[in-house]
């Protein structure tokens, strides 16, 4: 069977041609200043109220079919290699929460209305990694935490494969992986269900008519907020700055959270340090090697 369904990384196929440390040194770092995003207002509704889908409180977990229709992810082609190809065969099915392949690249989320109970030790703590790409920084750190449970999910299917492979390099147990929008599955997940949830080097759709794309928005940060238990914790990292201020200004104008770093003397969320627990992930070398500084945001939910 063919894998044809892939995705591609969609906005920057610059060759890594320079020593990473040496990058390092020569990037900017983050500044924490007290502009506001200027283009477009993020927590903007993504379309024009409809009564009749607004999401209600009493069914705050549900979106309006417009809104779940603008997806924050971009399906294409793109070439499976040999690890991957290898990682999204039988050997490699049991990190898989879908049964086969065929539900793999139809991304099928059916059924999967519960994380914890996928793993022997249900009550560890529960990281869920949005969009893990090749699944390099998630495989490390399930490694790193032996003790607490690891989801990810991707929509593309190379880095499904890619990450398996390397999961089963290491013979984890603590990490499953999901085919799929994060979105559509965590509206079909029990509330307070999730202690840390991570979005490392989202797509940063810098065009302003796809600001709407962006996974950080008032109105998915309502569906993340829900799947959060009490006191648990938002990551997010970008290397794009005007992204960076936004999910500040997003998740500032979100009373259920609060910045874990405080707020700076105009009342903005302070971005985190780069933690030491978050590995070097793909596309943060990438952004370091294009000249561009790292952002780390971190949030608790109250
Ligand atoms: C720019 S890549 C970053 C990958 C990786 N975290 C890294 O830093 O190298 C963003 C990834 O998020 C995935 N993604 C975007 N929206 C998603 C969603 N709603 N559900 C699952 N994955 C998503 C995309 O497929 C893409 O692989």
């Amino acid at each position: 069977m063919g894998f044809s369904l892939i995705i591609a990384e969609f906005y920057h196929n610059h060759p890594l041609s320079h020593q990473l440390r040496f990058l390092q040194m020569m990037t900017p770092q983050p500044t924490q200043t007290s502009q506001t995003v200027d283009a477009a207002k993020p927590d903007a509704p993504l379309l024009s109220p409809n009564p009749s889908t607004t999401p209600q409180p009493s069914d705050e977990n549900s979106l309006s079919p417009h809104y779940r229709a603008i997806q924050t992810f971009m399906k294409r082609k793109t070439h499976v290699g040999k690890k991957a190809e290898a990682g999204l065969q039988s050997d490699f099915a049991h990190f898989f929460v879908q049964p086969n392949l065929d539900a793999i690249q139809a991304m099928d989320i059916g059924g999967i209305t519960n994380l914890r109970e996928l793993f022997s030790n249900p009550d560890a703590p529960l990281t869920f990694e949005i969009g893990f790409g090749m699944g390099t920084s998630l495989v490390e750190m399930a490694k790193n935490e032996p003790t607490r449970n690891f989801v990810g999910i991707e929509v593309h299917e190379a880095g499904l494969g890619n990450c398996a492979f390397l999961a089963g390099e290491l013979g984890l147990n603590n990490l499953k992986l999901i085919s799929g929008d994060a979105i559509a599955l965590m509206q079909q997940l029990p509330a307070a269900h999730i202690d840390t949830l991570q979005l490392y080097f989202p797509d940063p759709w810098q065009k302003k008519r796809h600001y709407k794309r962006r996974f950080v928005s008032a109105d998915r940060m309502k569906v993340v907020e829900r799947v959060l238990k009490k006191g648990g914790i938002f990551h997010a990292a970008t290397d794009w700055e005007h992204y960076a201020h936004w999910m500040i200004e997003v998740m500032d104008s979100l009373t259920a959270f609060e910045n874990v770093e405080g707020k700076n003397s105009e009342g903005i969320g302070n971005f985190l340090p780069r933690p030491d627990f978050r590995p070097l992930t793909k596309f943060e070398k990438r952004g370091l090697e294009e000249g561009r500084a790292i952002y780390d945001i971190m949030y608790r939910k109250v």
